[in-house]
């Protein structure tokens, strides 16, 4: 995987063979991104089926369950994490010997890395339709390539737009306090070629009530079946200062991203060492001892969000109703 805390100054690939070194950088934001670390997690696990000595399927699955729990440990608010260790213990249930069960494993997590590009290309087409040529489209946080396998959600609707020919430009927020904005996004955008600017998180309200941007657009780590967001700190304020100036606020993630079971009050919010905050990368910008509060989510409730893009279709509201039927029908 790419080292995301590296960039963007420095490109550079690392290779793991213990899961317990895919625990530490998914902890330490190595990689980061609600379906990157679900593969992640996905990817973890095979590498645990690859180390284990165990000569039973009982003792290989009793393995499994000891890395499965390391890996859920390193990050509670993506939803993400969760589905995609399920879907690796739920292969490795079925099979009946050893090395069948590493062979399904390293099998599935491989599925579903190239599941979750095709499904992100999927989910950019259908977004697409909601925006127009010459659009400026604000985003927060990375919900790009670098925040799945490739592709991405939020940004991967952004690359289908101008796929289908539409000019677009791009306004990303720098995201402090990790700066997945200005380190990841304006990077992975610049790449690319994309006409991005960015802005300081404190001049979102600046920009849209100056009319610098038309439409808003973030991923997301969780969603509950209220319609209930969890994603980037800031992305509620954000929500918040776009029903202001009456500009819609569009939620693109997969239906890996849904959580069907807990209810918003529930969701565990990240909070995160003070030090990101006390600092910008290694230089102290707070006096010593300060006390800080730094949760790495929020919750934007449900009247906030003009429309949430899935790979099965656009949800429009009332989202407790629409999201149902999406799940009854997929
Ligand atoms: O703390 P991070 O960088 O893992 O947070 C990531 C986000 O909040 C993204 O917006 C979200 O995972 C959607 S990614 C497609």
């Amino acid at each position: 995987m790419i080292d995301q805390t590296k960039l963007p100054n420095q490109l550079i690939y690392v290779k793991f063979s213990d899961y317990n070194q895919v625990a530490d950088a998914i902890m330490n934001l190595v990689v980061r991104g609600a379906p990157a670390i679900g593969v992640s997690g996905a990817f973890g696990l095979a590498l645990a089926a690859l180390q284990s000595n165990a000569s039973t399927k009982e003792n290989l699955l009793e393995d499994l369950e000891k890395a499965r729990n390391i890996l859920f440990e390193t990050r509670p608010t993506a939803i993400n994490l969760a589905w995609g260790l399920e879907r690796i213990m739920k292969v490795a249930s079925s099979g009946d010997s050893v090395e069948q069960i590493k062979e399904l494993v390293i099998n599935e997590s491989k599925k579903m890395a190239d599941q979750d590009i095709e499904i992100n290309k999927a989910m950019g087409k259908i977004g697409s339709e909601l925006f127009d040529n010459n659009d400026t489209i604000m985003t927060h946080c990375n919900a790009g390539a670098l925040a799945t396998v490739a592709y991405g959600t939020a940004l991967g609707v952004i690359r289908a737009t101008r796929e289908s020919g539409k000019n677009v430009k791009v306004i990303a927020t720098e995201t402090r306090p990790v700066q997945q904005g200005s380190r990841l996004t304006a990077f992975e955008l610049k790449h690319d070629g994309f006409d991005v600017s960015l802005i300081p998180d404190t001049a979102v309200g600046y920009s849209m009530a100056n009319g610098l941007v038309n439409k808003v657009i973030v991923g997301a780590d969780r969603i509950v079946k209220t319609g209930h967001v969890f994603n980037k700190i800031g992305t509620y304020q954000i929500a918040t200062m776009a029903k202001q100036h009456k500009i819609p606020f569009y939620v693109a993630a997969p239906l890996s991203t849904f959580d069907m079971k807990t209810n918003a009050k529930d969701v565990v919010i990240e909070m995160r060492n003070g030090s990101e905050v006390t600092g910008i990368g290694d230089k102290k910008t707070a006096p010593d001892d300060i006390g800080v509060i730094n949760p790495a989510f929020d919750m934007t409730p449900p009247e906030l969000i003009t429309r949430i893009i899935t790979e099965k279709g656009v949800l429009k509201p009332p989202y407790e109703e629409s999201i149902k039927k999406l799940f009854e029908a997929n």
